[in-house]
């Protein structure tokens, strides 16, 4: 790999025609009424909105009775919108049919047990069952058909949040078997792939085939048929929404085309469905009922980025308290406006909350809204305004910038289906590990991209593999290759263990990548919680959990030793140069210290620089645009914090010392200073 300075890979924040990094909101038409939108349209215009979403939960008001279609009510409104000048994304209401059609239709999916689920919820149908899957075509097109030469029309929205298809229907059996038909062409392949001879599974007709339908604690599947099972119905939700997408496209030229994953989702392949998308797009709450998101907040960024690799939008913003039938806490003064700065640092250019007014019925009575269910403008109001109008003043250096990153961490559906499916260990779960890597890289303001296998590797100088555990021939030669022609990657344990069928390899650890590692793995020992330690090269240990992999160094050299265990003397981090690059191998798990003195060690043998001494709690990243760099300081906790920067830089928003920044609770500054 060539190198320079100016190699980094580029993430294409906007494009020429660079749109306003803009606020916007969801809107139910459906639940206020035609009088409520006088009202709301200018309060939104107040608020600086310029965007709203609508129509994704909407089916029983756009087709009332089978066939008979009323777009009237949702016309109006999108007209009114756009007259003010706020333009529209329309979603695809299939995440929500209608009560009249399960009335006729049974679609209900099927759980591991082949119970319907039954109506009163939402998401209550099976993707693969053919009358949802014509009546979704139908709906598409009758929308389409109606509004894709609406000029206030900007984007469509494909359902909501899509999954894999979680159904063990009939339907889902039968085309289970036709994919694997096709992906093995016979039974003989199916059954070597498998490995079916164990406990007696030989299949001689397709139809003994079973979908992964419950099984008793100590009586799994087949690990080879429960891989197939994730992909089969992550390609099932893939197809469904390519459906729509064909109709979309078709007759509505020139009005994009999106979806609103759910970040950190893993249960379907988010690559394959980005592929019909024009841009990515996610929902973040960053607190729930359910907990804090934390670093998961700038990961659900930085992997939704990854999807198209460029500007992505935030479809659901959380705008206030986050509730079902229990509630998160309210949000601190000036807690919206940091989350949504957040997501543009890391490259969002239009943020959408939800939603615009706290419902008074229904399930969601208690996910608030920019407004309460008072419909009063108050702090979360002024807040929007305020961000609304900074976003403005902002966009004219901002808007059009690039993320650029040195550091690329692979991930995909294979490897989070081979964890789900056999977690081994307590915590080796894929974001864990993941997080163990991204997070000090947040910390010490390095940007990541979080990228496909099919990504080229060729602009990153650090590529992390973590957990790379299900890996083809053709990936173990594209890592080969890029470490042989310069590039540094790291490895983790359970690397190569399995073939694309997930069943185990024959040969040593870390298997395929055993050349370019330049260890063995001679054995290894689950250690869950189970705390150890290490010791560095430079003296300095650190403690170790989960995992411990036993290397015999082939050609590597030793960067770490186990200090105690079985394990004791031996190495648990090694390096080898490989080729014109390295390949770093961590045989084990390490706390905060152990990737301090790990990847700090790899970013200085690479060259990328990175920030110390910022104050927890501080997001820092940087965006690039025509020879100037832009720095956006994020202060995501409730105190004050003083930072010295070193450098020239010019302060387009917030609160300049003397020498130092202060970072007001929950404040912002942006920076700009020139690229270098
Ligand atoms: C999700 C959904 C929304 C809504 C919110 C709040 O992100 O997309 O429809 O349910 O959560 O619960
Ligand atoms: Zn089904």
């Amino acid at each position: 790999m060539t190198e320079t300075k100016t190699g980094q890979a580029k993430q294409t924040v906007s494009k020429s025609s660079a749109p306003r990094i803009r606020v916007g909101v969801t809107y139910y038409p459906e639940h206020w009424g035609k009088a409520r939108l006088g009202i709301d349209i200018p309060l939104m215009r107040e608020a600086g909105i310029q965007i709203v979403r609508m129509g994704e939960f909407a089916w029983s008001r756009l087709e009332p009775s089978e066939g008979r279609y009323d777009f009237s009510w949702l016309e109006e409104a999108v007209n009114a919108f756009g007259q003010a000048g706020i333009s529209v994304v329309l979603g695809t209401p299939t995440a929500a049919p209608p009560a009249w059609f399960h009335q006729k239709y049974d679609v209900y999916p099927r759980d591991e047990w082949k119970r319907p689920l039954g109506f009163g919820t939402r998401l209550q149908r099976c993707l693969n069952h053919p009358v949802m899957r014509e009546s979704s075509r139908r709906i598409t097109e009758a929308m389409a058909r109606h509004f894709g030469h609406n000029p206030f029309v900007e984007a469509w929205q494909t359902d909501n949040e899509l999954t894999q298809n979680y159904c063990y229907c009939d339907y889902c059996a039968k085309a289970f078997r036709e994919w694997l038909a096709d992906k093995y062409g016979s039974l003989d392949n199916l059954n070597r792939a498998w490995g079916t001879v164990f406990w007696s599974q030989e299949y001689s007709d397709w139809e003994q085939i079973p979908l992964p339908w419950f099984a008793k604690c100590g009586m799994a599947h087949n690990p080879s048929l429960q891989l197939d099972y994730r992909r089969f119905q992550s390609d099932a939700t893939v197809t469904f929404q390519q459906e729509q997408v064909n109709i979309l496209r078709c007759l509505c030229p020139g009005q994009k085309i999106t979806h609103n994953i759910m970040g950190l989702n893993d249960s379907m392949d988010y690559f394959a469905l980005a592929a019909d998308w024009d841009f990515a797009a996610w929902d973040n709450y960053p607190i729930t009922p359910w907990g804090e998101n934390g670093m998961r907040v700038p990961l659900g960024h930085d992997v939704t980025r990854g999807m198209k690799n460029r500007a992505f939008w935030i479809m659901e913003e959380q705008a206030g308290i986050t509730g079902w039938e229990m509630m998160g806490p309210q949000t601190e003064p000036g807690q919206i406006r940091a989350w949504a700065w957040q997501a543009v640092s890391h490259g969002a250019e239009t943020i959408l909350f939800f939603r615009w007014r706290s419902c008074l019925y229904g399930t969601e009575q208690y996910w608030h809204g920019i407004l309460n269910h008072d419909g009063v403008p108050r702090r979360h109001f002024q807040e929007v305004k305020q961000l609304a109008k900074e976003f403005g003043e902002l966009s004219p250096f901002l808007s059009g910038a690039e993320v650029r990153s040195d550091v690329a961490i692979v991930h995909d559906a294979d490897q989070h289906y081979g964890y789900h499916i056999q977690p081994q260990v307590r915590g080796m779960g894929l974001w864990d590990q993941i997080l163990r890597f991204y997070t000090p890289l947040w910390r010490w303001g390095v940007n990541v991209d979080l990228v496909s296998p099919a990504a080229d590797f060729s602009p990153y100088r650090l590529v992390i593999l973590p957990g790379w555990y299900i890996l083809s021939d053709e990936f173990a030669d594209k890592v080969r290759q890029y470490v042989s022609r310069g590039g540094t990657v790291v490895m983790n344990p359970r690397t190569v263990v399995k073939n694309i069928d997930n069943v185990c390899v024959q040969i040593p650890l870390p298997g395929l990548l055993r050349d370019v590692a330049g260890i063995t793995v001679a054995e290894y020992s689950p250690m869950a919680e189970k705390v150890g330690s290490v010791q560095f090269r430079d003296q300095n240990t650190a403690s170790i959990s989960v995992w411990a992999d036993q290397l015999l160094l082939d050609t590597a050299e030793p960067f770490a030793w186990y200090r105690d265990s079985i394990y004791a003397g031996k190495p648990a981090v090694t390096c080898n140069d490989f080729g014109k690059g390295k390949a770093w191998y961590c045989g084990t798990f390490g706390d905060e210290g152990f990737y301090h003195i790990f990847l700090k060690q790899i970013l200085n043998e690479c060259g990328i620089s990175s920030w110390d001494g910022l104050p927890k709690g501080t997001s820092v990243r940087t965006l690039y645009r025509e020879g100037k760099r832009y720095t956006i300081l994020v202060n995501l906790e409730g105190q004050e914090k003083q930072l010295s920067l070193p450098g020239d830089w010019k302060m387009l928003l917030g609160e300049q010392g003397l020498n130092t920044l202060t970072l007001k609770a929950y404040g912002i500054a942006v920076l700009e200073s020139d690229r270098s």
